[in-house]
């Protein structure tokens, strides 16, 4: 059984028909890509995976039952994480702080408990080695690491916390071939883990770098809906790309002859 499932999903907002017919689903220990133009409506489709805004039309089925989130406390409930781009940390803080932020261990009861601190850098520290993410000081602020590392931390979070879906919001969209790489590779291991992770991104060789299962938003709807070994790398560049778009682009960008 599929972790998430969507069947002839769709969201308005007010007059404004954002997504619709949108099946698709989540399965454990693969990574699905979403891909698509801006505008297309990947992030709309994330946020009703995650709780952040309800579909208005279709089913949405979690391990098999089917739910209107209204809440992202909700979707986490049920194991579904999502690591946003704008990645919310506080940068002055610790790495270990940042990765138990809400979410701290505490001794005795709240309002008069004090941090497990030694615990909580133990634990941040083991977590972070098992992904194989290398970070010299657990005690460094975060905002001192790199784009593909803070990614990275956020992933080791959400795999530490128990997500059993990883959302992952255009992961790469701000970083270089190298930091991409960093990122790509935790979201493999993520996949390894068992976890069902959601890919959003524009670029179709991220996506097929990690990706089993490939799906193409164009205005809202599903353009293309692939198993990995059902399409190449060329086939999804060029429905990405917009193959006819892009050669009648070629054509109107061609110099003139000089006379
Ligand atoms: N809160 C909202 N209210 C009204 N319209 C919205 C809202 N959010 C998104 N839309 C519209 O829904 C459509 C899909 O937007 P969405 O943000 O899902 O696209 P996207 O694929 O994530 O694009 P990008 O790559 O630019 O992030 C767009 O036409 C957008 O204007
Ligand atoms: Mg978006």
């Amino acid at each position: 059984m599929n972790l998430i499932q969507m069947t002839d999903v769709g969201k308005s907002y007010g007059p404004v028909r954002a997504l619709h017919g949108i099946s698709l689903g989540v399965a454990a220990g693969e990574v699905t890509c979403v891909l698509g133009d801006n505008g297309a409506g990947k992030s709309t489709l994330i946020k009703i995976m995650s709780g952040l805004h309800p579909h208005t039309e279709g089913q949405l089925l979690v391990d098999g039952e089917e739910l209107v989130f209204s809440s992202p406390r909700e979707a986490l409930d049920r194991g579904i994480a999502t690591v946003y781009q704008d990645l919310a940390v506080v940068p002055l803080m610790e790495v270990w702080r940042n990765f138990f932020l809400g979410a701290e261990l505490r001794s005795g009861r709240y309002p008069l408990a004090g941090l497990r601190i030694r615990e909580m850098r133990r634990i941040a520290e083991e977590e972070l080695r098992k992904m194989g993410i290398a970070v010299h000081d657990i005690n460094q602020p975060i905002g001192t690491l790199s784009g593909g590392q803070r990614q990275s931390v956020a992933i080791a979070r959400a795999v530490y916390f128990g997500a059993r879906v990883l959302i992952l919001d255009e992961p790469t969209a701000a970083l270089g071939v190298k930091q991409s790489g960093v990122v790509l590779k935790y979201t493999a291991a993520a996949r390894d883990a068992g976890l069902g992770v959601v890919f959003i991104t524009h670029n179709p060789h991220h996506a097929y770098l990690v990706g089993d299962h490939f799906v193409v938003l164009k205005r809202g709807r599903m353009h293309l809906d692939s198993r990995r070994d059902a399409i190449t790398l060329n086939d999804l560049t060029q429905e990405m790309a917009g193959g006819d778009e892009l050669d009648a682009l070629a054509h109107e960008l061609r110099r003139e002859d000089p006379a």
